[in-house]
């Protein structure tokens, strides 16, 4: 079935919590268990420095991935952190691949960022290796960073470097 992706909205609160109320999809991420169909309104409806866009097959939502622009730190201005999740059935579908693409686009041509950042734990293989596919190398180890199911885990940083914009040839 065909994927697409769009602009989240406030009518997708429902599906992501769901998504994330998988512990499995849970563990590679900050969320907390037992969701709350609200939280995710109230982050959905914050538009300002945030492009949330969704993947969706037919009328159900499968993943989402999150830019976090610096609008309010000037100096942070050329940098972005993301975030990411698809339902376990469509991992490894080339779901992620779909929604970082899109995010990586807007980052690029749009915004003309040229640091796109994010936190991804060790032993998160698919994530790396979703990360590396698309350019983004690791800085560094964070060690406890995060606690996940009572063990504090390490993350790496990860980020994407890019040269400035094209300019048009005279
Ligand atoms: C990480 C995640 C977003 C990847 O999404 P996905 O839809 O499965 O990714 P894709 O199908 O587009 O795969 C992209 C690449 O990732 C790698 N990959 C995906 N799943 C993998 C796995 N289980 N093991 C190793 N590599 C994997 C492969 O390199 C793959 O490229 P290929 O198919 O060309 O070989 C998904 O596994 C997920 O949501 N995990 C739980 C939440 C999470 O960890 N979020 C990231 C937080 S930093």
């Amino acid at each position: 079935m065909t994927v697409s992706i769009r602009r989240a909205s406030i009518d997708d609160a429902e599906a992501l919590a769901r998504i994330y109320d998988d512990a499995s999809v849970r563990a590679g991420t900050l969320q907390m268990p037992y969701p709350l169909v609200s939280t995710w309104r109230d982050r959905l409806a914050q538009t300002d420095g945030q492009i949330i866009l969704v993947a969706s097959s037919g009328e159900s939502v499968i993943g989402n991935i999150g830019l976090h622009l610096n609008l309010k730190t000037p100096r942070r201005a050329h940098a972005a952190s993301l975030g990411m999740g698809v339902q376990t059935a469509w991992q490894r579908k080339g779901v992620g691949s779909a929604l970082l693409a899109a995010v990586i686009d807007i980052a690029d041509n749009w915004y003309g960022l040229a640091r796109l950042e994010l936190s991804v734990y060790t032993d998160n293989e698919a994530g790396v290796a979703l990360y590396k596919k698309f350019g983004f190398e690791i800085e560094g180890t964070l060690r406890a960073y995060a606690l996940r199911e009572g063990v504090l885990v390490d993350t790496y940083s990860m980020a994407r470097l890019r040269a400035r914009p094209n300019i048009t040839p005279r």
